[in-house]
């Protein structure tokens, strides 16, 4: 196994499509599989060539690219748009797509409708959805319409408002049992996955050897099938405070400002355009145009050609 950083030229484009049951394989077979989000075609394109399994359209979405302070304002018609932009740009990765806020708590009906929009029009292969109690009916509901589902148990971002704010969940032995029940029954109901978030290496490295179906963390240690980081994060294409969870691989937008700084300086010294971008015109067509010129030089404005006095 090597550490070594990947270059664009290792890396594998062509494979085997990602499936629900090829998630279960690697599983089985102790090989971790890796998530990342993505929210439009170029991330997609990118998540594609780097070669992880799973692609999520998450509703962080909210705040990495929308710039709002919660993942709850995220509607249907922004999780879908983003999502169609992703599908373009995946081939063999698996694509989940978050379903938002408010569209599948109140009824199963809801919950399989929404799901089948972001089935058919956002050509996701499965849908996430947060909790667990209630949730794992709304689960079962979508698995038994035919579509794959991942639930999202301990810090469950869009109920944040009832867990007391963005915190670890599960630091709490009836609260770390009761998310075992819940995993439990997320895999009872069908769901083909299942993310942790922030929740205690220990209680996880508790609750694995229970659960069959792949388990994703973030920010649940090292002990899951695999892990999830969230796009801006993993890049750092955004400025501020990340969860303890998150390990930052780049610093995207310190070269992106920096890039977009020297467009400006080039543009106000008159360094760009250099002569390499821009287009060239044969010589006697050129000479043909400055005698044409001349003509309307000499011309009043009302007798040159299209323009009117
Ligand atoms: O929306 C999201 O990005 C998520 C991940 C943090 C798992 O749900």
């Amino acid at each position: 196994m090597s550490a070594s950083p990947r270059t664009v030229e290792n890396t594998t484009i062509d494979r085997a499509p990602v499936t629900v049951t090829s998630l279960l394989q690697q599983k089985r077979q102790g090989r971790k599989m890796v998530m990342v989000t993505a929210y439009d075609y170029p991330s997609a394109v990118v998540a594609e060539q780097s070669g992880v399994e799973m692609v999520l359209v998450g509703d962080s979405a909210a705040t990495t690219v929308l710039g709002l302070d919660s993942t709850v304002p995220a509607t249907m018609d922004e999780l879908l748009m983003l999502g169609k932009a992703v599908r373009r740009g995946l081939k063999a990765t698996f694509m989940v797509s978050d379903l938002p806020f408010g569209s599948y708590e109140a009824s199963d009906y809801e919950a399989v409708k929404s799901a089948q929009r972001f089935v058919k029009e956002a050509g996701a292969q499965a849908v996430k959805l947060e909790g667990g109690g209630v949730m794992i009916d709304r689960a079962r509901a979508i698995v038994n319409a035919g579509i794959p589902v991942v639930g999202h148990l301990g810090l469950t971002p869009q109920t944040a408002n009832a867990l007391g704010g963005l915190r670890a969940q599960g630091k709490k032995a009836e609260q770390a049992a009761q998310m075992v029940l819940d995993a439990l029954a997320l895999q009872d109901a069908g769901c083909c996955a299942i993310v942790l978030e922030a929740i205690p290496a220990a209680v996880a490295e508790e609750l694995m050897p229970l659960i069959e179906i792949p388990v994703i963390g973030i920010g649940a240690g090292a002990s899951t099938d695999g892990q999830v980081l969230v796009w801006h994060d993993l890049l750092g294409l955004l400025e501020g405070h990340t969860a303890k969870f998150v390990k930052q691989y780049a610093n995207l937008h310190h070269e992106m400002v920096a890039a977009v700084a020297s467009y400006a300086d080039e543009v106000r010294d008159g360094v760009f355009p250099g002569r390499e971008h821009t287009y060239a015109i044969p010589p006697e067509e050129l000479q043909r145009f400055q005698g044409s010129l001349a003509q309307i030089h000499g011309a009043e404005p009302s007798e040159v050609e299209g323009h009117p006095a």
